[in-house]
């Protein structure tokens, strides 16, 4: 029988570990005992942080900023962030430009989006979040006590949910929408067209807020352009939370760095949570990150054409494997491919990665937690060599199932 002592919350029932962080562990944990593992499971740039950034650190610390920052992050950076977003979205007038006051810095972009659950939803408040979806959407949402609701979007709709979709999907008791482009974990991005069309439904559903988590913009791949939903739909300004983050976009994983862009009603809730909770965070990060964000954009333009090139080697390899579904990413640095024509009768994605481990030596994260369970996500932010090797070794396991 359970001890008292040892009960926890009831928030964390049904609460999932992250799944992509545990295989992580597992990689290299392989790794350390010496088995010869190609690890495509990297949710994160495989670039150096820019230098300037590590100038800033030592900088800061000549000059000892290193104390306690206000808690919605240090006002020269809360600037930057604000003029990032309103340069990407331009139709803002002057009264609706987003300020300094708009924004809170976090620790990541995960601090946001659950500043932003946290702030938003209570109990029975259901939050539609389109399938496939980051793994930690919904466990989010449980902990802060609402009730995810997937909206499916399929491979032949290229993983993007349609406007009657959304109509379709929502009732009283929606009060968020999460929107994800480019996509992790398919790469999937709206176009500027499409954005409008969502929030053309979502002009009609005054009482629904929208988080539009934007943390690849910067790794756009294909003809299609990145659009911040707001640049799209800018008559929702009120209820929609924009977040991003050094993370992705500038390789700065460890220092997390993220940050969220909303209207007041919603900003001074989230800073107050935040304020009850973690505070500022760290202060050297924060100076870090606005050197890394002053850099012109052409200062990216070689990681960009790098990721472009690895998303085609590893394209070209997997295609050799007649029985599988391969999804282009036009964003982010992920393939996304269906393994369908190849389980096991009662296997789903979780069991056959476990396989490819096993017996291909190559690590790649199931579409389970994320919401396809015939599918398989691969990361193609590693080097050219790596990634042609886990994709041969992909195809050769496949052929011989
Ligand atoms: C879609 C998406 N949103 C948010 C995050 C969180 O980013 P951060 O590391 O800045 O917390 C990630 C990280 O993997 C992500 O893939």
């Amino acid at each position: 029988m359970e001890s008292a002592k040892h009960r926890l919350a009831s928030r964390l029932e049904g609460v999932s570990e992250s799944a992509t962080l545990k295989l992580n562990a597992l990689v290299q944990a392989l790794k350390a005992r010496g088995v010869d593992v190609v690890n495509l499971t990297a949710g994160e740039p495989d670039f150096h942080v820019p230098e300037v950034a590590n100038v800033a650190v030592r900088d800061a610390l000549d000059a000892h900023k290193s104390k306690y920052t206000p808690v919605p992050g240090v006002l020269e950076l809360r600037e930057a962030v604000a003029r990032k977003t309103n340069l990407q979205q331009p139709t803002a007038t002057a009264s609706t430009q987003w300020k300094a006051g708009d924004v809170v810095v976090t620790n990541g972009g995960k601090q946001a989006l659950f500043n932003a659950f946290l702030a938003l939803l209570n109990p029975g408040d259901e939050v539609i979040i389109p399938g496939p979806f980051w793994l930690s959407y919904p466990e989010m949402v449980k902990l802060a006590g609402g009730t995810p609701k997937i909206l499916r979007a399929t491979f032949e709709q290229g993983f993007k949910i349609t406007p009657s979709q959304l109509r379709g999907a929502l009732t009283a008791r929606t009060r968020v929408v999460v929107l994800n482009s480019p996509s992790n974990p398919t790469g999937a991005m709206y176009s500027k067209a499409e954005f409008a069309a969502l929030g053309e439904v979502l002009a009609q559903a005054p009482d629904v807020c929208v988080i539009s988590d934007e943390i690849y913009d910067r790794i756009a791949l294909s003809d299609v352009s990145f659009c911040s939903f707001l640049e799209a739909a800018p008559a929702l300004r009120d209820r929609v939370i924009t977040v991003n983050g050094m993370s992705k976009a500038a390789a700065m994983t460890g220092w997390r760095i993220g940050w969220s862009v909303a209207p007041q009603w919603i900003t001074q809730a989230m800073s107050t949570i935040q304020g009850q909770s973690t505070s500022g965070i760290n202060a050297l990060a924060q100076w870090a990150s606005l050197a890394a964000l002053k850099l012109p954009e052409a200062e990216f333009a070689g990681q960009i054409e790098t990721y472009r090139r690895r998303r085609d080697l590893a394209l070209e390899i997997l295609k050799k494997a007649g029985k599988l579904k391969v999804f282009v990413p036009q964003g982010a640095f992920y393939v996304f491919f269906g393994v369908g024509g190849y389980l096991r009768a009662g296997e789903d994605s979780v069991g056959f990665a476990e396989r490819i481990l096993e017996k291909a030596g190559v690590a790649v994260v199931a579409g389970a937690p994320f919401g396809e369970p015939e599918w398989l996500r691969l990361s193609f932010s590693t080097d050219d060599k790596q990634l042609s090797e886990g994709c041969r070794r992909i195809v050769s396991f496949l052929e011989s199932c």
